[in-house]
C-alpha cells in the first residue's frame, strides 16, 4: 500500500465516509449491519454535531428504516406522530388529514440533532471507527478503484485508504468539488427570502404543525417536544439577526399566525438564526470511486421538510448498491445509484418548491398573488389537491 508523503501510513477501510450528519452516519450504520467496513471522518467536534439545531420532520419511511435499523427505540419513545398539518390563511385554518388521505401514513417530530445522537451513540456502542475534529481532509484517485482520502487528526496527518468513498460532508464540504470540472451539472434556484427560526422553552400552542401564508409573509409553528417549541418566520436573508430582538419576533408571529379564538402563547427563546433558502442539484451523483449522498449532492428549500430524509433516502440506495457489490461483485445497484436518488430528489425538489411558492409571501404582481391564492384555496377545498400534498408530505412509498 503506498503511503502519500508526509502522511503516516495510513488505514484500510472498505468504504470512506466523508461527514458524520444524518447522511454519514445512517449509511455507517447499515453497512455495519452488513459486516461491511467504514470508517468516518467529520471536521466538527461531537458536541458540535450533536448540537446543531437543524429541521425535525421524518417521513414515514425515515422512521420505518431506522427502526428495522435497530436505532429507532428512543425515537419511537419520544417522536411525536402527526397525522396533518394545518395551512392557516385569511384568519382561517384547513387541516390537511394526511393520514387519512394516505392510508395511515404519518410524520414523526424528532429533532435532526437527536437522530445524530442515537447514530453515534450506536455506532460508539460497536466502536465504528469515527474520527471527529479531523482536519484538511482531502479526497484521492477518485478515478481509480484505490481512492484515499487524506486528514489531519490530533496534529498529525493520516491517510485512509478505501475501495470506495461516500462523500456525506453536506453543500460546503469537500467531496463534491473534488470531482474534476466539466463534469458535474449543477442546478440552483436562490429564494429571495430566508427562514429565521428560534427554539423557544414555551408547551408549543397547537397540536399540530401550523403553515401560515399572510401578506406579511410566511410563518411555521413546528415543536420540539411537549416544552419546546420551533417556529419560524419569512424573512429578508441579509437582515442581520441583532434586527430581531425577541419582542419583534413574537409580535411578528402572533401577526402572522392571527385566527380568531386561538392564541400563540410567548416563551424564553433560547436559539434563533437565520437561514438561507436555496434549492440545488449536482448530476450526477457518482464519479468514479466517490458517491455523493445528501447535502453534498442537493439541497431543497426547508418548507417540505424533505432535506434529511432524502438524504436518508440517498444511503439506503448506495448501501443496497453496495451490499450487492461486496456480496456478489454485482454492479447494478451501483451504477444506477445517481438516477435512482436523482427521481426522488426531483420529486421532492419539485414538492419543496410547490410549498415555499405556495406558501411564501413573493414579489410578484397582483395577478401571480391571485393566482396563488387560488392554489391555497384548491388545497385546501379538493380532496385530490390535499391527497397529493399529503403523499408528498408524509413521503412517497415509490417514485
Ligand atoms: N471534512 C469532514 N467533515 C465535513 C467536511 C470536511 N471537509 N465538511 C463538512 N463536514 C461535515 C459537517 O460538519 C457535517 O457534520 O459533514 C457533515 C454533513 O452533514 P449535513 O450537513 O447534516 O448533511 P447530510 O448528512 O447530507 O444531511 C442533510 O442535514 O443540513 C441538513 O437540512 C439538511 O436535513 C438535511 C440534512
Ligand atoms: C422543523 O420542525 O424544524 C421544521 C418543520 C417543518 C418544516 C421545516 C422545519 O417544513
Amino acid at each position: 500500500m503506498r503511503t502519500l508523503p508526509g502522511y503516516s501510513p495510513g488505514m484500510r477501510t472498505q468504504v470512506g465516509i466523508v461527514g458524520a450528519g444524518p447522511a454519514g452516519l445512517t449509511l455507517a450504520h447499515l453497512l455495519h449491519l452488513e459486516g461491511i467496513e467504514s470508517v468516518i471522518l467529520e471536521d466538527r467536534s461531537r458536541e458540535y454535531v450533536e448540537q446543531r439545531v437543524r429541521a425535525g420532520v421524518l417521513e414515514q419511511g425515515t422512521v420505518d428504516l431506522l427502526v428495522a435499523a435497530g436505532v429507532g427505540d428512543r425515537l419511537r419513545r419520544e417522536g411525536i406522530v402527526h397525522g396533518g398539518i394545518e395551512l392557516r390563511f385569511g384568519g382561517q385554518g384547513h387541516r390537511i388529514p394526511m393520514s387519512d388521505l394516505t392510508g395511515g401514513r404519518a410524520i414523526t417530530i424528532y429533532g435532526q440533532q437527536e437522530v445524530v445522537k442515537d447514530l453515534i451513540a450506536a455506532r460508539l456502542s460497536y466502536d465504528g471507527p469515527l474520527l471527529f475534529e479531523v482536519a484538511e481532509v482531502a479526497v484521492h484517485d477518485l478515478d481509480t478503484p484505490r481512492p484515499s482520502i487524506t486528514y489531519v487528526h490530533n496534529g498529525r496527518r493520516g491517510e485512509l485508504e478505501c475501495d470506495v468513498i461516500a462523500g456525506c460532508d453536506g453543500f460546503r464540504g469537500v467531496c463534491r468539488d473534488s470531482i474534476p470540472p466539466g463534469v458535474l451539472q449543477l442546478h440552483e434556484r436562490v429564494y429571495p427570502f430566508g427562514w429565521l427560526g428560534i427554539l423557544a422553552t414555551v408547551a408549543p400552542s397547537t397540536e399540530e404543525l401550523i403553515y401560515a401564508y399572510h401578506e406579511r409573509g410566511f410563518a411555521l409553528h413546528s415543536l420540539r417536544s411537549p416544552k419546546l417549541s420551533r417556529l419560524y418566520l419569512q424573512v429578508d436573508p441579509y437582515e442581520p439577526i441583532e434586527d430581531w430582538p425577541d419582542e419583534r419576533i413574537w409580535e411578528e408571529l402572533h401577526r402572522r399566525f392571527e385566527r380568531e379564538g386561538w392564541t400563540l402563547h410567548e416563551g424564553p427563546i433560547i436559539e434563533k438564526g437565520i437561514t438561507a433558502m436555496r434549492s440545488f442539484v449536482a448530476e450526477p451523483m457518482h464519479y468514479g470511486s466517490l458517491y455523493l449522498a445528501g447535502d453534498a449532492a442537493h439541497v431543497v428549500p426547508a418548507t417540505g421538510a424533505k432535506g434529511l430524509n432524502v438524504a436518508v433516502h440517498d444511503v439506503k440506495v448506495l448501501a443496497e448498491g453496495l451490499v450487492e457489490w461486496y456480496g456478489s461483485g454485482a454492479t447494478e445497484l451501483l451504477e444506477s445509484y445517481s438516477d435512482t436518488c436523482l427521481r426522488r430528489v426531483w420529486r421532492v425538489q419539485d414538492f419543496s418548491n410547490f410549498m415555499t411558492t405556495l406558501l411564501h409571501r413573493l414579489d410578484v404582481d397582483a395577478f401571480e398573488d391571485r393566482l396563488q391564492r387560488a392554489r391555497l384555496e384548491y388545497v385546501c377545498s379538493s380532496e385530490a389537491a390535499a391527497r397529493s400534498l399529503a403523499e408528498n408530505y408524509v413521503g412517497l412509498e415509490k417514485v
